[in-house]
């Protein structure tokens, strides 16, 4: 009973800002993206985000991540990214395809989350309907 309450206050609290997340929400955003990070993501940039080789470029304290504005990444996530790229002083010039179709709104949510506040980095929380409005 406590459990349903708190829920509806948090979502009031969205409701009233979407900035204002619930420490709850947050948490379960991070479970789920690290089980989509250890599912998909890890595979090329690591167990500690910290990349691999001249190829898949680190996420752990990586510049590029902190200064691109946060509709942009949720863009390149889903949709993937090519091209040349500079992160941390050392350019890469790979590509990084979609995101399989099976992943929902709230799993893009969550691993994104769990990227900005993991290995090291400190960033916002993205909510579901932040992916809704930036992936297309
Ligand atoms: C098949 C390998 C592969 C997978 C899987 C993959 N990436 Fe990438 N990722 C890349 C490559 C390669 C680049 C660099 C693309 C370029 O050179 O333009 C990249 C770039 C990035 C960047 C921007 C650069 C940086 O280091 O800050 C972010 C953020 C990112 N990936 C996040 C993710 C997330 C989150 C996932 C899981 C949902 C993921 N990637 C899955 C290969 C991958």
């Amino acid at each position: 009973m406590k459990a349903i309450a708190t829920s509806i206050l948090c979502s009031a609290l969205m409701l009233a800002s979407s900035a204002a997340m619930c420490a709850q929400d947050k948490a379960a955003l991070m479970a789920k993206g690290q089980k989509v990070y250890n599912e998909y993501c890890k595979t090329c940039h690591q167990a500690n985000g910290q990349g691999l080789g001249a190829v898949y470029p680190p996420l752990a304290k990586s510049d590029y991540l902190k200064s691109t504005p946060m509709p942009k990444i949720i863009k390149e996530v889903v949709k993937g990214k090519s091209g040349k790229l500079k992160v941390n002083g050392k350019e890469y010039n790979g590509v990084m395809a979609p995101l399989p179709k099976k992943y929902t709104d709230e799993d893009i949510a969550g691993v994104i989350t769990y990227v900005y506040n993991s290995f090291g980095n400190s960033g916002p929380v993205v909510t579901p309907a932040d992916v809704k409005k930036h992936k297309k």
